[in-house]
């Protein structure tokens, strides 16, 4: 009877492991609103680390930032994090600036509050729409994996604010 028995038990955590695992695939969607501050402005929110030709953009030059995250475009609107990381133009044609971002969820966030997404890829350098990966989480998002799509929206002499989309899954 006992020996019986095992193979359906087995069975059944094998089952209720892989309806768990199918639960989590599910995909996540956040939508929020990026709001940098250019450097030399009061309040910069980016710098310049690297600029290898003083009178144009170039190979090689390197930006660092801790931008805010705010659930709108109105820099009024409500702070939920802030996305902290660099910026490299690493491309000899100009296409592309690579970056390397944490979005840091330490505002009000709900559930995420505390909990991290990392993401990396290209960057369109003219503000048009880029798709990036997220490569990892932390805290509530850990074992995230999936894809980010952001643009500029609007910006003014001295800000910049750009729409993103963050569609992942907790598989695990
Ligand atoms: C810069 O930040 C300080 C401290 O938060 C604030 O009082 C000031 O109004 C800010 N200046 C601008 C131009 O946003
Ligand atoms: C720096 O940029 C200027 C303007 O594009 C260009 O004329 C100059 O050749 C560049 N200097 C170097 C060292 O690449
Ligand atoms: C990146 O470097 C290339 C080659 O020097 C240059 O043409 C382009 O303007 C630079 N782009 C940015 C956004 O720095
Ligand atoms: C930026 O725009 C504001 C008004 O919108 C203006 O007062 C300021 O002089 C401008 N700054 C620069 C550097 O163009």
């Amino acid at each position: 009877m006992a020996a019986a028995r095992c193979p359906s038990l087995v069975l059944m955590l094998l089952l209720s492991c892989c309806a768990a695992a199918a639960a989590d695939e599910k995909l996540t969607h956040l939508h929020f609103y990026f709001h940098e501050v250019e450097a030399g402005a009061p309040n910069a929110t980016i710098v310049s680390v690297v600029s290898l030709n003083k009178s144009a953009p170039a190979f090689g030059d390197v930006e660092v930032f801790d931008n805010e995250l705010r659930e709108g475009p109105d820099p009024a609107s409500r702070l939920i994090g802030r996305a902290q990381g660099f910026g490299v133009n690493a491309s000899l044609d100009g296409s592309s600036i690579f970056t390397a971002i944490d979005f840091v969820f330490s505002g009000d966030y709900g559930e995420y509050t505390g909990s991290t997404l990392t993401t990396q890829g290209q960057l369109d350098p003219t503000g048009g729409p880029s798709e990036r990966s997220i490569v990892g989480g932390t805290g509530k998002l850990r074992f995230a994996r999936g894809y980010m799509k952001s643009r500029l929206q609007s910006s003014t002499n001295t800000t910049s604010v750009f729409v993103f989309d963050m569609y992942f899954t907790l598989a695990h």
